[in-house]
């Protein structure tokens, strides 16, 4: 049997309905419009509704990635759900998904990387579907991050939002695939830098949940830098180059993480996608939210070679390159 590829066959996405914008946050914290867009390009972010969870958002994002791929529920022997904000401490919230797509059998697991989450499930999911484990599965990034917030420090409220999205990925043959699939991750972690950005909460150490508590300006410091050596890492395996990539689809935590990434790596700033200014950082959904945007405005076309890039809490940073 020829090598196995793990091919995107659909994206979906999903935000809820309310809004917060800048001037809401105003009137909670000392803060301002001018200052979240100067120094973040934020300029509102979706929150889900009382009793929404992780898994409701992960459903809609699933249901909209399998509408896109053509696949139906039961065809799906693998769901990998990144998040930070379980619906519950256990099960996985993956799955609470997969009752709720009626998913029959596979597997369902959740995987913590914070920001990174989504790079991390993907390599994971890549993985098992290259060693023939699972044939057709669905890696989703979904978050209630705003729940992790703590309403009265605007060093750290203005940023985050909630949603998910999700794609749907099958093992092919390179017949089957062609030029297509996922072609190279790299995924790293540095648990000595996790004081810089963490939640001082958990089941083992307080009992409680706990509220995101950040240092970001040093959290920045390393973004641009562990970001750049992740995206070195994949052109180097691959022999890609800047200019060979169509779309740069990274991780939405700041406007001016993206512009430094893209500076340092130069790649055309047109070829990069951001929804930072509407969405916030979604964590672990903010990949696939990004990729399902553009893929669904139809920016990204099946056979452009995508670039994406993550990093976050841990920390944990990492790089993907696939092409649709
Ligand atoms: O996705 C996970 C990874 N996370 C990130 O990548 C986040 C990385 N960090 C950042 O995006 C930026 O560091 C922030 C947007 C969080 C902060 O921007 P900054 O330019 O690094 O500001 P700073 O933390 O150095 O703070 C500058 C000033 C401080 O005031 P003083 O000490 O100079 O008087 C802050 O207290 O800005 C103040 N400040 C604010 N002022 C108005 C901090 N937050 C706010 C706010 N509104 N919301």
């Amino acid at each position: 049997m020829s090598a196995l590829r793990s091919v995107v066959l659909g994206t979906g996405g999903y935000l809820p309905d309310r809004i917060l914008s800048n001037d809401d946050l105003a009137a909670m914290v000392d803060t301002s419009d001018d200052w979240i867009v100067a120094r973040t390009g934020i300029r509102q972010r979706h929150i889900a509704a009382e009793g929404q969870l992780t898994s409701d958002l992960a459903t809609h994002a699933a249901r909209a990635a399998l509408r896109a791929a053509g696949i139906q529920a039961d065809q799906v022997d693998l769901i990998i759900l990144a998040t930070t904000t379980p619906d519950q401490t256990f099960p996985a919230t993956a799955t609470a998904v997969q009752a709720k797509l009626g998913v029959p059998g596979g597997a369902a697991f959740d995987v913590q990387a914070v920001c990174s989450g989504f790079l991390f499930a993907l390599a994971c999911a890549d993985s098992m579907l290259k060693t023939g484990l699972f044939r057709t599965a669905l890696v989703i990034g979904a978050e209630t991050f705003t729940r992790l917030l703590d309403w009265s420090d605007r060093g750290t409220c203005v940023l985050f939002g909630d949603g998910a999205g999700a794609v749907v990925l099958q093992a092919q043959t390179a017949e089957q695939a062609g030029d297509r699939g996922i072609l190279a991750h790299h995924i790293r972690t540095d648990g000595t830098k996790s004081g810089l950005l963490h939640v001082d909460g958990g089941v083992s150490s307080t009992g409680t949940i706990g509220h995101v508590r950040m240092q970001g300006n040093q959290v920045f410091r390393h973004a641009v830098t562990n970001i750049a050596s992740a995206v070195t890492a994949v052109m180097q395996e691959t022999g890609i180059t800047a200019a060979d990539i169509d779309w740069f689809v990274p991780h939405q935590a700041n406007q001016r993480i993206l512009d430094g990434v893209a500076r340092k790596l130069k790649l055309d700033e047109a070829k990069v996608i951001t929804t930072v200014a509407t969405h916030g950082n979604t964590s672990a959904a903010s990949i696939p939210l990004a990729l399902s945007t553009a893929v669904g405005d139809g920016r990204i076309k099946p056979g452009d070679l995508v670039l994406s890039e993550a990093m976050g809490g841990g920390f944990s940073w990492g790089a993907t390159l696939l092409r649709l």
